[in-house]
């Protein structure tokens, strides 16, 4: 995948790893629909996006909303722009235990980061296959490769992300759409901040783990490297992805440090 003189929709554009990824393809005749809530801040990604050189599309929509995602599509498609790759990276965390949060805060999570990633997924994949192919990557975690503490809906959201986009993949190798789905780690973004709490409400606060973790940039610099070589799974992030391999091949060990993390 080469960026230059394609159509690149990236959702999560105002802030945090979304907005890095779309700062860092941005140059001349890179083409980009900037996604996201936030219009204020989709148009201030945009006007650093366009001083690097690209033409930018802002379609404000919310995940959590299917009829703002399917308006936002419509938008797209209508005015006949042909999407090469779909990079998403929208979504929230938690931070709240099983035992105290509803099933309400459960759906609110899945539907921003599942069905809200999925439904627009599948609004642009007919026309990527009609076009003749195209890329299509979205954002998990390292706890979709494994369940943690506090971060149950979470956890278990991103764990379906990957169950859906290998599925896509595999059935989609004759159309010519390539899959990748990121796994970050601990990246310093807004992301703990923005997390909900049992209540449903924002958890506010920046945690340790997010503080001390890789930069937005940095982390933008190796998605990137990494999107334009189409990998099938992309790992990013500090020593914390060590705990990937521990799941899989000491999974003993990952019980016990699982058992032990405490929750922020
Ligand atoms: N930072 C980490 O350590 C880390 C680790 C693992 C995975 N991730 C994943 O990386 C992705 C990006 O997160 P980040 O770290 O960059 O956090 P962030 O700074 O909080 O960014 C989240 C992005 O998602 C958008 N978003 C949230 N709710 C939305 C909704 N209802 N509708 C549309 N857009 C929505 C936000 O835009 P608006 O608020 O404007 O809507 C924002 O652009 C997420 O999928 C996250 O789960 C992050």
């Amino acid at each position: 995948m080469n960026f230059t003189n394609k159509t690149i929709w990236v959702t999560g554009a105002t802030s945090g790893i979304g907005r890095a990824v779309a700062i860092e393809i941005s140059a001349k005749n890179v083409n980009l629909i900037l996604s996201g809530r936030n219009e204020q801040a989709l148009g201030e990604t945009a006007s650093v996006c366009e001083k690097k050189g690209s033409t930018t599309l802002i379609v404000p929509f919310d995940l959590g909303d299917e009829k703002s995602v399917n308006a936002a599509a419509k938008t797209v498609l209508d005015k006949g722009v042909r999407v090469d790759a779909l990079y998403q990276f929208g979504g929230i965390s938690q931070r709240s235990f099983v035992s105290e949060t509803p099933v309400s805060v459960d759906r609110k999570i899945f539907e921003i980061n599942y069905f809200g990633t999925i439904a627009l997924t599948k609004l642009v994949l007919p026309e990527m296959i009609k076009n003749g192919g195209g890329q299509i990557a979205v954002t998990s975690s390292i706890v979709g490769k494994f369940g943690f503490p506090y971060r149950s809906s979470y956890s278990a959201s991103k764990q379906a992300l990957h169950g859906f986009f290998e599925s896509l993949r595999a059935e989609n190798v004759p159309n010519n759409i390539a899959v990748s789905v990121i796994i970050p780690g601990r990246i310093k973004t807004n992301i703990s901040v923005n997390a909900v709490n049992k209540d449903g409400k924002t958890h506010a606060k920046m945690d340790v783990g997010q503080d001390t973790g890789m930069s937005a940039e940095k982390c933008a610099k190796i998605i990137c490297k990494k999107l334009k070589k189409e990998k099938k799974e992309i790992l990013v992030g500090g020593k914390e992805l060590i705990m990937v391999h521990i799941r899989r091949f000491l999974p003993r060990l990952y019980y016990y440090m699982a058992s032990r993390v405490k929750p922020l």
